[in-house]
């Protein structure tokens, strides 16, 4: 499969103003998006998961690392965005007023990026119309303010303003966290829908597994700015390796009474702070699994085999305790039962 995005060893700090300490948002992460596939990055708020996004795009300047687009490097400042880079790669907020200047009618808003690529303007009328309909908006609302719409009308001019360069790559954070259960299951059935039809490969990044799990291909879980696991999504809702995924994921889903069971491994404590990291597995201090080691070394990026890869030193003990593959079975059945319903 054709690559489109490669990240290698991405690493992003931000300086705390008069002081030397820094907020370790990004540390050391790698991930490759092929086209027209769906990476989703999940992980608890502060993982990092937005500054990912925002150095992809070049919206902001990574500490250290590589971005790949197309096999082209983007460079490490911002603003390396040429115009055609730019409509190459879009953005969907999570807040759609985020996007939406409330003083400006909708039509310039979804027209705006041809200006950036310097289409034509007598072609743009028609680019407009085309991405509205395929929104499932009609032409009147182009003369409408955004304050006008609906929540999920909104998020769908939003869309619309992203698909209407063509992008290959489309980074959405959050997209559908500000809507309502009605809007956010339409929304995401349309990006499913003009992910067939225009093959553009999605960021996905999102604390929704259920919505997550619908929509990705692949996942990465975040956890202080590194990728803990990553893999075939099927597979990692199936079987996780690392103890803060089933955390996660169990988190989710225990308030399901059949689910008891999983409790013995929710994660004790609180989470480091980004600025003062400990040393070696940054869940050491909160994992049933850790040991000395754990609390020392750093766990290396290891591939289990079909491109899952899991930052744990404590994997094998992880798949082969028998209370968690009862669990990961009971986990599965009761997952597949709640996701689908
Ligand atoms: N401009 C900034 N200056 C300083 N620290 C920042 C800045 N932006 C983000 N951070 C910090 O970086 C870490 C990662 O933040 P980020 O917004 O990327 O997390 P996130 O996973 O997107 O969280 P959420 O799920 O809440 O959106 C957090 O500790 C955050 O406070
Ligand atoms: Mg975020």
């Amino acid at each position: 499969m054709e690559t489109i995005l490669e990240v290698q060893g991405l690493v992003k700090h931000f300086p705390l103003p008069g002081s030397r300490a820094k907020v370790q948002a990004v540390n050391n992460i790698s991930f490759c998006i092929s086209k027209g596939e769906t990476l989703a990055l999940v992980g608890e708020s502060g993982s990092g998961k937005t500054t990912v996004g925002r150095c992809v795009l070049g919206l902001l300047e990574a500490t250290a690392g590589s971005i790949r687009f197309r096999g082209g490097e983007m460079g490490k400042r911002r603003h390396v965005r040429t115009p055609e880079l730019r409509g190459r790669m879009q953005l969907v907020f999570q807040e759609p007023a985020e996007a939406l200047d409330p003083r400006i009618r909708i039509g310039e808003t979804i027209e705006e990026p041809l200006r950036a690529v310097n289409l034509p303007p007598a072609e743009r009328g028609e680019r407009v119309a085309e991405v509205v309909d395929r929104v499932g908006l009609t032409v009147e609302i182009l003369d409408q303010y955004p304050l006008t719409l609906s929540a999920g009308q909104q998020q769908r001019v939003g869309i619309a303003r992203a698909i209407i360069t063509k992008p290959e790559l489309i980074v959405l954070d959050e997209p559908t966290s500000a809507l309502d259960p009605t809007a956010r299951a339409e929304i995401i059935d349309l990006l499913l829908r003009l992910q067939q039809e225009l093959g553009s490969a999605y960021l996905f990044i999102s604390h929704d597994l259920s919505a997550v799990r619908y929509i990705s291909h692949r996942i990465a879980v975040m956890y202080l700015g590194m990728i803990i696991e990553q893999g075939d999504a099927a597979e990692v809702f199936r079987t996780p390796r690392h103890p803060y995924s089933i955390g996660l994921l169990s988190s989710v889903l225990l308030p399901d009474p059949s689910l008891k069971g999983l409790t013995s491994i929710s994660l004790r404590g609180e989470i480091p702070s980004p600025i003062n990291l400990p040393k070696g597995c940054y869940l050491a201090s909160r994992c049933p699994f850790a040991d000395d080691r754990c609390r020392r070394e750093m766990p290396p990026a290891e591939d289990l085999g079909g491109n899952h890869v899991v930052r744990c030193f404590k994997h094998q003990e992880v798949a082969q305790t028998e209370r968690a593959a009862d669990t990961f079975e009971e986990f599965q059945r009761t997952a597949e039962r709640i996701l689908s319903a």
